[in-house]
């Protein structure tokens, strides 16, 4: 047995295991009783156990290293025995877990990255061919959050197949894929040929989608050139150097709302521009200039809501931060859309055509296929 237990004694609501390789542990009477190897039907996974069918003042009435090594515990209701594997319980030990240092999965980037694009580039048949192919593609996207994926086929919805070795997509009502073109009377300015600032798409959903990919299958006008931003850097740099502005940006709820005139909905959404993780990592950004609506909070923070909005807007459009590049035929720009912010510049729709076409995912998705992938 790989984690051996050589002592267990009571303390107050938990025990307190002594491990013989020096580690100690303390596992609460409730957890363990929630956790007993019963719990769970053997099919469903799902914990039939109901925790709130005994009292908060259960307790061991025996307890023991038995013969097989495995903790176990007579409970004082319900007559019942339960086994604990010691591997198990070392691996689950939230004594432990919360004595590791938290290390972030994010490769935090700035405009370095320009001149290595290769670095974050992947040909679309290794996705296809080989589940490497896929983990480097979701690693990327997962670290880095951006990959351009290249030599894809240009026909129209064929970024499908590339898409779903991931998995779904994410339907909204701009159809999938959406149709990055420029149209007369656009609902969208990304549907016009007018520039895109850098940008989130829609910010005013309580859940925006967690990753997007654009596909480029013609690109043939003048400008229309593409920029992206990793707004966690900013986000970084801020908490680093402008703790105050910082601040700000992770407490006050800002408004954004969806201006489609054709929907017959009425979208909107508060959320600070900055979000953390339970680990004090950063999990979200809201950016849009496009779509913040007209803010409403309290008269005594809207100077400084304003002025942090301002500096945190002009860093991400900052050239020690952004990359710059041009999509050709084929590529798919897939990027992380609460974390990476993505523009374009104007472009002249008589010089030539552009069409793109867009894919939304959930990073649940993302996350769950590249945890799935690795094991
Ligand atoms: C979009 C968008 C960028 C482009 O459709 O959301 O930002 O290059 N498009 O057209
Ligand atoms: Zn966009």
């Amino acid at each position: 047995m790989t984690n051996a237990i050589s002592k267990v004694t009571k303390n107050g609501s938990s025990l307190n295991v002594e491990w013989r390789d020096g580690e100690k542990s303390n596992f609460n009477f409730m957890w363990l009783r929630d956790n007993c190897p019963t719990a769970h039907d053997k099919d469903s996974r799902h914990r039939m156990f109901n925790i709130l069918n005994v009292s908060e003042n259960l307790s061991p009435k025996k307890f023991l290293i038995n013969t097989d090594g495995k903790l176990e515990i007579e409970w004082s209701e319900g007559n019942h025995i339960s086994y604990y594997d010691p591997d198990w319980l070392r691996k689950n030990c939230y004594t432990i877990k919360n004595k590791q240092k938290y290390i972030s999965p994010y490769q935090l980037w700035n405009s370095s990255l320009q001149d290595n694009l290769s670095l974050i580039s992947i040909k679309h048949d290794e996705i296809m061919n080989s589940n490497e192919g896929l983990i480097k593609w979701l690693e990327l996207l997962h670290q880095k959050g951006i990959a351009i994926v290249k030599n894809a086929p240009t026909e129209k919805k064929s970024a499908f197949p590339v898409l779903n070795r991931i998995s779904h997509t994410r339907e909204t009502f701009f159809k999938t894929p959406f149709e990055v073109i420029n149209i007369p009377k656009p609902n969208n300015s990304a549907y016009s040929s007018h520039a895109l600032r850098n940008h989130m798409d829609l910010p005013w959903f309580e859940n925006p989608p967690g990753y997007q990919f654009l596909h480029c299958l013609i690109n043939d006008a003048k400008g229309g050139d593409s920029s992206a931003i990793d707004a966690f850097a900013v986000a970084n740099y801020l908490r680093n150097n402008e703790k105050d502005i910082f601040e700000t940006l992770v407490s006050v709820p800002l408004k954004f709302r969806d201006k489609d005139y054709t929907q017959e909905s009425h979208r909107n959404f508060y959320a600070p521009a900055i979000s953390l993780t339970k680990d004090g990592d950063f999990n979200d950004i809201r950016f849009s200039v496009a779509t913040m609506d007209t803010l409403d909070c309290h008269p005594d923070i809207m100077d400084k809501v304003y002025k942090a909005h301002h500096r945190f807007g002009n860093l991400l459009h900052d050239n020690k931060f952004q990359i710059k590049f041009r999509l050709e035929p084929g590529d798919i720009f897939s990027f992380n859309n609460r974390r990476i912010l993505h523009g374009r510049t104007e472009f002249d729709p008589n010089s030539g055509h552009r069409h793109l076409q867009g894919y939304y995912m959930d990073r649940d998705e993302i996350i769950g296929r590249l945890n799935f992938l690795k094991k």
